[in-house]
């Protein structure tokens, strides 16, 4: 971003999102376990852009509750329109000079580096509208752009009200903007609710700032799949798969295998080194650490506050939640491992849980290096398993184990002789 300019972000949030049949705002849904609006913030603030501001209206609360002191809001008591939306946030644009991005608040797969590379563009070109646009086979329902015979565009038209020549034009308008800030106040101003649908649109001031003969120009996204908007919930599925094979691939551009991408759920902000292999049907949430040469899985459920040295095997059925598992470590099968700190080299056996929760308090469990724990053992927490210590498979350990001991904990064996004999 060039140092001169101020850039501003509106997000238009104010929507109802009737086609999600639902109580709850449209923007409060989460798409792969973040709410879109909240995406929208991060893709906005990825960018560059720290002044943001957003429009709420249907359902304030319920955004507010999500961005919190993020952001700055107006509101927007009726919706009349996306340029009506904007017209609330005079008030933070007034007497500033500099860039100003107006986002549809529903598009939350949208990359930083577009929002970025639209700002520079609209810089360097002197633009004082800049668009996004997407060429689409089917754009039946977006605003369709209008070039001339040099290319420059004139303005956009809105799908109900364009002609049939029109609506076969195939680059359409993603709603993403950046605006000259003082000339967008002025085209504001000029803005009508004349068309079909009876509402101020934001669209409309590229045609009056045309008819100024100030400079506008388009940029015309790379990948058609980032500015789609959630509207129904069969399309927060579609943008769920886009974003997560997103993640995926990024991942194994980063040298981790993953075997079978179709079933394995990487959330946002997960590490992972090289040379780690992911086996299928394996879910790593937010907030993991994974090191270099691990395998995890196939089955297997790393959730948040986990952190996993190089070397490390998470097999099959495993799933653990903030803990720290050290060098070499291994958890092969059917384990359940919450607020744990595991040593190096430590063998976690078939079954072996801890008991982190009694109803009130979590509790920790800490088992040292080179430690054996036996299968189907159970850990009440809080616990220590010291290093080299070995635990018996079955146990039920309640006490500490020191160092280099074994630990037994569980009822002997009775063999009632000819019990089961009938004759
Ligand atoms: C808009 C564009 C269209 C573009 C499409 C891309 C206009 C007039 N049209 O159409 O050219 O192709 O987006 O997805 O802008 N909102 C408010 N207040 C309002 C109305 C809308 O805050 O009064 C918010 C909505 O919450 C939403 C965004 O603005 O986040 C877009 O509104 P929407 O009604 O979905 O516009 P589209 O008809 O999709
Ligand atoms: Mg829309």
């Amino acid at each position: 971003m060039q140092e001169q300019e101020e850039v501003i972000a509106i997000i238009l949030a104010a929507g109802k999102g009737t086609r999600m049949k639902s109580d709850k705002s449209k923007l409060v849904h989460k798409i792969y376990g973040k709410e879109i609006v909240l995406r929208s913030y991060e893709n906005t603030k990825k960018a560059g852009i720290d002044n943001i501001i957003a429009v709420v209206g249907h359902l304030k609360e319920q955004v507010k509750d999500v961005l919190k002191d993020r952001v700055k809001y107006v509101y927007q008591e009726e919706m009349l329109g996306t340029g009506h939306a904007v017209m609330q946030a005079k008030e933070f644009l007034q007497g500033k000079k500099g860039k100003v991005v107006v986002l549809n608040g529903d598009v939350p797969i949208l990359r930083p580096e577009t929002i970025r590379n639209l700002v520079e563009k609209s810089i360097t070109n002197k633009e004082y509208a800049t668009l996004l646009t997407a060429i689409y086979d089917n754009p039946y329902g977006y605003g369709r752009i209008i070039r001339d015979e040099g290319g420059n565009v004139e303005g956009i038209v809105e799908e109900k009200d364009a002609t049939e020549m029109q609506r076969k034009i195939k680059e359409i308008n993603a709603g993403i903007y950046c605006f000259d800030i003082e000339e967008l106040l002025k085209a504001l101003d000029s803005i009508n609710n004349d068309n079909a649908s009876g509402e101020y649109y934001i669209t409309d001031v590229i045609k009056i700032m045309n008819d100024n003969g100030l400079k506008t120009g388009a940029v015309i996204v790379e990948d058609n799949t980032e500015i789609l908007g959630v509207n129904d919930r069969v399309q927060l599925e579609i943008l769920t798969k886009i974003l997560r094979m997103r993640i995926n691939a990024e991942h194994m551009r980063n040298g981790v295998t993953i075997e079978d991408s179709s079933t394995t759920y990487i959330y946002d902000d997960v590490k992972i080194g090289k040379d780690t292999v992911i086996h299928p049907n394996t879910t790593i949430k937010s907030d993991v650490e994974i090191g270099e040469n691990c395998e995890i899985g196939p089955n297997s459920y790393i959730r948040e506050g986990c952190r996993l040295a190089n070397k490390v095997k998470i097999g099959s059925f495993v799933e653990i939640k903030k803990t720290i598992v050290g060098e070499g470590t291994k958890i092969p099968h059917l384990s359940y491992m919450g607020d744990c700190e595991i040593g190096e080299k430590t063998n976690i056996g078939c079954g072996t849980i801890t008991c982190n929760y009694d109803g009130f308090n979590k509790s920790k469990t800490i088992i040292g290096n080179n430690c054996f724990i036996g299968s189907n053992t159970n850990l009440i927490a809080p616990v220590t398993v010291g290093d080299n210590a070995f635990i018996a498979a079955g146990s039920t350990i309640t006490d500490d184990v020191p160092e280099y001991a074994l630990a037994i904990a569980r009822q002997r064996q009775t063999n009632k002789e000819d019990w089961n004999r009938k004759d």
